[in-house]
């Protein structure tokens, strides 16, 4: 099983520089390993590297290839270890195949091809694509024919690109559940995974609807649908930008992009365009939400459920995607459904949207890849507005969520008559102010180093923390887990004592979120209770708390925010909060000499259930 990211394209004279500059923007789909195909002088020439991709193009500098019309891959991968062997594309004498998503019925495919004669190289699900085209073709087939037959023959998901040895003119493309799209270039044509990937070489792309194959040429492509007949699918200008992705002056993403949290938050909160964006829903109407979505993208609706029930009156439940649809839960008639996705490519997520749908729900999406394939989806898009998230574990797109969401609640709430206009005035005058507040607390770096240091060498951490600092806690230990590779979990404060309290010791560092806030008092206790037991306690709260402890904990790092409306403390904290919790992981993981930016194992887009 794989989930990756694929490109192909076909132009005048040499493809292999768009072929790179395309993997390049799709190495958050995973960088196990990249592989590319080119057909030239009627053979095809394949270069694979394991590991990122750079290990790929200095395999090309030393051996390079050339061709006017070619495939490539890049690699996460579940099924077959990360091998040049497994890595794409995969290949016979006569055709070379580049794929994202999974080929169920792969098994009893292999098992009839080597009964023909067909070796395997690969543990992969793929290689049986070439090789079951290759046997169509020794059939009497063409290769367009027998590349259509094929994918009659695959249950699972797929998206292709298939390249025939000895044809030069064109290559085909097919899909069914992943993704696909196909720039429109000046005498040149491609393929992507996403239109991001496209975006160096032409803004202009149409997507492929599931079932339909393409045969992809340089002047245009010809697309069928899945019943075979004929169909034009429609160009549109893309707004994905074609800017390389820079680290700047920062030495990792993840840490250029914890900075760019204030200009973001400011942007959404303080310019007025952008805080009208998407809010004219028929919120009145609908009776619950249902908030559905992965990972961080999760622990977002799960702060943001709060915050709909306070200030809107509207009951939510939150599930992660891979259980929602699995959970035969009656719907309501006028319900509504939330998916919020980074990426807008999460396979989990996407599913659970397509379930909601026939369920009858208005599907609202929370995006920040407004071309993707949930937005696309979706009744209602609102954009999230952070820009390209580069970094694996997700941080600016987590707060920008928040903020999303927060101006959702509050448009909700003055609809459904749950908040006065002069309430969600004071609301917003809070919020306003949350871009300062989260800039003050990025320069915190002495306090993060020093509760870095009581993290560094633990096995083991637990985050903990009441109300919507519960969710908030679970998203810092999946922060901490995700990049250094330090086991973390994150509790409700409150259940510690039934249960994860048996687990506190001297070697157990105890982060704890206490805001001043209704619920602070009861927070506290808890803490003194771990610290009782000698658990090493990591205490975020402001100034004053800090300053009147009665004990001592192992590090105290200090943010402060000022409410005119003390109600809003629930709604602006998560934001303030958020800042030490990522810092944190980061400093962490630094401190251990891991890749912040390329966790292993991890993908940043999730692409397969
Ligand atoms: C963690 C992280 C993941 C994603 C999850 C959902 O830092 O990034 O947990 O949040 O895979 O991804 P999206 O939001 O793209 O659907």
């Amino acid at each position: 099983m794989i989930m990756c990211g694929i490109v192909g394209a076909i132009n005048g004279s040499r493809v292999v520089n768009e072929l790179l500059d395309g993997l390049k923007r799709l190495e958050y789909r995973g960088y196990d390993s990249a592989g590319l195909a080119v057909s030239h002088n009627n053979s095809i020439l394949i270069r694979k590297a394991e590991g990122a991709l750079s290990n790929l193009e200095t395999k090309l500098d030393l051996s390079p290839v050339e061709g006017r019309i070619g495939i490539a891959h890049t690699r996460w991968a579940t099924h077959g270890e990360p091998s040049i062997a497994n890595a794409h594309p995969h290949r016979n004498d006569r055709v070379s195949v580049v794929h994202n998503g999974i080929i169920e019925n792969y098994e009893e495919l292999r098992a009839c091809l080597e009964a023909e004669g067909f070796t395997f190289q690969s543990q992969t699900d793929t290689e049986v694509v070439p090789h079951l085209i290759a046997s169509l073709m020794a059939s009497g087939f063409s290769p367009e024919a027998a590349a259509l037959e094929a994918t009659k023959r695959l249950q699972g998901a797929y998206a292709l690109g298939i390249l025939f040895e000895g044809e030069e003119e064109f290559f085909c493309a097919t899909r069914k559940g992943s993704p696909l799209a196909i720039g429109h270039g000046e005498e040149a044509m491609f393929i992507a995974s996403d239109a991001i990937a496209l975006a160096p070489m032409t803004q202009r792309v149409s997507y492929l609807e599931n079932g339909d194959f393409a045969i992809v040429s340089q002047n245009g492509v010809c697309v069928r649908d899945e019943n075979g007949t004929a169909v034009e699918r429609p160009v549109e200008q893309s707004r994905a930008s074609a800017e390389s992705h820079e680290k700047g002056s920062y030495s990792h993403f993840m840490i250029k992009e914890i900075h760019e949290q204030p200009d973001i938050l400011n942007h959404v909160f303080n310019v007025p365009v952008q805080k009208k964006q998407n809010c004219n829903m028929a919120y009145e109407d609908f009776e619950s939400l249902s908030i559905v979505a992965c990972g961080t993208s999760c622990y977002a609706g799960q702060i943001a459920r709060y915050w709909f029930e306070r200030y809107a009156g509207l009951r939510v439940d939150v599930d992660i995607a891979s259980e929602y649809r699995y959970r035969h839960s009656p719907l309501p008639q006028k319900g509504a459904a939330l998916f919020i996705s980074q990426s807008g490519e999460t396979a989990d997520t996407l599913a659970a949207l397509e379930h909601a749908r026939l369920q009858g729900q208005t599907i609202i999406s929370l995006v920040n890849v407004p071309e993707s394939s949930i937005a696309r989806a979706s009744d209602h898009v609102i954009q999230t507005l952070a820009g390209p998230e580069i970094g694996v574990a997700s941080t600016k797109a987590f707060t920008a969520q928040l903020a999303a969401l927060a101006r959702l609640v509050i448009a909700a709430g003055i609809a459904r008559g749950t908040l006065s206009i002069r309430d969600a005035r004071a609301l917003k005058v809070e919020l306003s102010r949350v871009p300062e507040i989260v800039s003050a607390a990025l320069s915190l770096n002495g306090q993060i180093r020093a509760a870095a240091s009581v993290l560094q060498n633990s096995q083991s951490a637990l985050f903990i923390g009441r109300g919507v600092n519960w969710p908030l806690a679970c998203e810092g230990a999946l922060k901490l887990k995700e990049i250094s590779y330090i086991h973390a979990e994150g509790l409700g404060a409150g259940e510690l004592k039934h249960g994860p309290i048996a687990l506190v010791d001297g070697n157990l560092p105890v982060v704890a979120l206490a805001p001043p806030d209704e619920l602070q008092e009861k927070t506290l206790s808890n803490i003194k209770e771990v610290q009782a037991r000698g658990g090493q306690i990591i205490l975020i709260s402001d100034e004053r708390t800090l300053s009147g402890l009665d004990f001592e904990p192992a590090a105290t790092i200090a943010v402060s925010a000022e409410l005119d409306a003390p109600f809003a403390s629930d709604l602006v904290m998560p934001f303030l909060y958020s800042i030490p919790l990522q810092l944190l992981a980061s400093e962490t993981a630094l401190k251990r000499g891991c890749d912040i930016d390329k966790p292993r194992n991890l993908a940043k887009s999730v692409t397969v259930e």
